[in-house]
């Protein structure tokens, strides 16, 4: 089996940090989201995985291509997000006739598809799907299934859904699909959709299959929901604290990484501290990632996912913030006295 990994797309909805970043790269616990997707195709024993990149290529196949990974992997160029069956297409000739797993490079598993990836190579079946139970299904991809788990049909955000079975962007397919999404036309967001392609396999006659995830599972879209991916992996993070401590309280689960200095604060976990930061006089609450060369001084911050070489001072208390990288948040003993701002587009700032 092969494995498709898709990290194009303009990720507007994570706007300003996906003005100058790909989202997937946007780190979780101090990971490239795109990370957890590789690493769990690869655990599923695929030894050849392409990347598919867009508009970000560049900084995409650098940050893979920092890592030793223990698999071929490639990259596919998509110059437009032209829809998700509209990457499986651009993929027909790196794939060939073989299986392949589609993963989406924004989306989060807990517990991988090592389980999944076995039941689809014994497994009959054309494709395979992902379910998540989800309380608000009206936002997602639904799937409508028989009694033995097959698919009869699958809606893209339904007013009335028929389950509560969101489809997870994680696919197992034959390669029949190459013939489905030849087949379609773009949906009315012009878009090549795969929920049109699989729709195709069922109609005709091909087998769908579903299996649903039991652990959390998580589609990074929007800043709120980094968040919460950030604190599901944070959750089961392991102790080990490389730099140096003084005159500081460590408690719970905490990460802290090479050359690190922390002096005169509170660290409370579950939490993350990159390499070569700075932390003095501050409170770093649970459920924060802090990325490389970071200095935080007289700051609070809590639940929240802070990006490399961003200097943070005398803030006050900060929480379920998203800072970018290189950020600059101060308080200055300035006349006269105001809040002063030099913020990108689309940022957002909650008083
Ligand atoms: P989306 O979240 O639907 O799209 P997006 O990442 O462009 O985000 P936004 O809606 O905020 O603009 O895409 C799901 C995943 O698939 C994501 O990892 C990007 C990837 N993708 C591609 O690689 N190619 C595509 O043509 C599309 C539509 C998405």
């Amino acid at each position: 089996m092969k494995g498709l990994v898709l990290s194009g797309g303009h990720g507007t909805r994570l706007r300003p940090l996906t003005y100058s970043q790909q989202k997937q790269l946007i780190p979780v616990a101090n990971k490239p989201i795109l990370f957890y997707a590789i690493e769990d195709v690869i655990e599923a024993g695929v030894k050849e995985v392409y990347v598919v990149v867009g508009p970000n290529k560049e900084q995409v196949i650098e940050t893979v291509n920092s890592r030793n990974w223990d698999a071929d992997i490639d990259f596919i160029y998509q110059p437009e997000p032209e829809g998700l069956a509209h990457a499986v297409k651009i993929s027909q000739d790196y794939i060939g006739d073989e299986s392949f797993v589609m993963y989406l490079g924004d989306n989060i598993l807990k517990s991988g598809i090592v389980d999944f990836a076995n039941e689809f190579k014994k497994n009959e079946s054309d494709t395979s799907i992902l379910l998540s139970k989800v309380p608000n299904p009206q936002q997602f991809g639904v799937a409508d299934l028989r009694k033995d788990g097959s698919v009869k049909r699958l809606i893209e955000k339904p007013k009335k859904p028929p389950s509560n079975y969101a489809l997870v962007g994680i696919y197992f397919f034959k390669p029949i699909i190459f013939e489905a999404v030849n087949n379609i036309k773009p949906s009315w967001r012009n878009e090549l959709e795969i929920t049109d392609a699989i729709q195709w396999l069922i109609e005709n006659g091909y087998k769908v299959k579903s299996n649903i995830v039991k652990d959390w599972w998580k589609d990074t879209g929007k800043p709120e929901d980094i968040l919460e991916a950030n604190r599901l992996v944070l959750d089961d993070i392991e102790q080990n604290v490389q730099g140096t401590e003084e005159n500081s309280r460590l408690f719970g689960r905490i990460y802290v990484g090479e050359g690190t200095e922390i002096k005169n604060s509170t660290i409370k976990g579950p939490c993350i501290i990159g390499r070569n930061c700075s932390i003095k006089s501050s409170y770093i609450g649970p459920f924060t990632s802090i990325g490389d060369n970071c200095i935080l001084t007289g700051t609070e911050i809590e639940d929240s996912v802070i990006l490399g070489g961003s200097l943070i001072s005398n803030t006050g208390r900060l929480v379920e913030c998203l800072i970018g990288r290189n950020v600059k948040i101060v308080r200055a003993s300035r006349i006269p006295k105001g809040t002063k701002f030099v913020v990108g587009d689309y940022s957002e700032i909650d008083l």
